[in-house]
């Protein structure tokens, strides 16, 4: 079972990468900038979940590592929850639209990121 959840992520990233407009090694290095300035003090460095603002955040920051690699998690549920966040379920996860005016272009840098770091 998790061994074809696990095909399933990388049938998902494949489709990621060859299918659309994510498909550009800069915007990984781009990405990866923005995920330490937005993303790490949560979900740590590493995507474990342990990033030193983690604290007792209940519930806690998503493990991304584990999401984007045992997950078939597509890239319009991450562009909503970076864009949204949790406000419209009460969790810690923050709306960086809102907050810091992420456009889409950085949400999708970040997103590219992700498949990039956490597989
Ligand atoms: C202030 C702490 C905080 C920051 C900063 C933060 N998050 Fe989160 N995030 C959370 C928490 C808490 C959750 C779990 C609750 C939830 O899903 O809303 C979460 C959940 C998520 C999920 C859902 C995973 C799943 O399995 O459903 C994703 C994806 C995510 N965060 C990505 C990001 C990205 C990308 C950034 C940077 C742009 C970011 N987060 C920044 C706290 C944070």
């Amino acid at each position: 079972m998790a061994k074809f959840l696990k095909g399933g992520a990388y049938l998902a990233a494949f489709l990621t990468f060859t299918g659309n407009a994510f498909a550009h090694g800069h915007l990984t290095e781009k990405g990866e900038q923005l995920y330490m300035q937005f993303c790490a003090e949560c979900h740590g460095a590493e995507g474990d979940g342990n990033g030193p603002a983690a604290g007792n955040m209940s519930p806690p920051p998503a493990n991304l590592l584990q999401a984007m690699q045992g997950k078939i998690i597509s890239d319009e549920y991450l562009m909503w929850t970076i864009r949204e966040g949790g406000e419209n379920i009460h969790t810690d996860m923050p709306s960086f639209e809102k907050r810091d005016n992420i456009s889409e272009d950085d949400a999708k840098a970040i997103v590219q990121y992700l498949w990039h770091a956490f597989k």
